[in-house]
């Protein structure tokens, strides 16, 4: 069976099997970007972006993305230049074994699209179907409120793992950061 998509802004098709889901398409023309964790739609790790909204690729059958728009992490920075949401889960050391990161910034980048200024709540409300094994969730947090200034600051991001300097998180004043003058 021959599916026809844009994936990643390029119109492709993927040759999948009937019973195939969306997350075998994508890794057998090999986009491994996108993770198998449980298979059965409970930990997030296969989440993509599909028309515009987060789908758990291990539940989503491949005939149904004919015509669609699909976006997985290959489309977000690379190795040399990370997205803004990248590089703030770098910067606030929101990883450890990484397996359920991809899946997770594709969740991140949506709830930023949808919401630029998500309160802790509703951070976690949206990670509430990515689960994370490693890091306690504290620094995932962390790393989308950061992202989210990022992304508010025209994607400004600094590249010696501190924060950038915003008008709406509070300075202390201290001499490591630009927006300081160590008094
Ligand atoms: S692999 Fe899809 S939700 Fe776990
Ligand atoms: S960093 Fe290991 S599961 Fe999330």
């Amino acid at each position: 069976m021959d599916v026809e998509l844009t994936l990643n802004g390029e119109d492709v098709t993927l040759t999948a099997a009937q019973s195939d889901t969306l997350l075998d398409a994508l890794r057998g023309a090999g986009y491994t970007g996108t993770k198998r964790g449980c298979g059965t739609g409970d930990c997030g790790f296969c989440t993509v972006a599909v028309d515009g909204e987060p789908v758990k690729s291990c539940l989503q059958p491949v005939a149904r993305v004919e015509g669609a728009t699909v976006e997985t992490i290959e489309n977000l920075g690379t190795q040399d230049e990370l997205h803004p949401v990248q590089a703030a889960f770098v910067d606030n050391a929101a990883l450890q074994c990484g397996f359920c990161i991809p899946g997770m910034i594709m969740r991140v980048t949506q709830l930023l699209e949808s919401n630029p200024e998500p309160d802790e709540r509703e951070i976690r409300e949206a990670l509430s179907g990515n689960i994370c094994r490693c890091t306690g969730y504290e620094k995932i947090v962390d790393a989308v409120q950061d992202a989210a200034m990022r992304l508010s600051n025209d994607g400004a991001v600094v590249s010696d793992g501190g924060r950038p300097v915003s008008s709406n998180r509070s300075c202390v004043g201290c001499s490591d950061c630009p927006g300081g003058d160590g008094e």
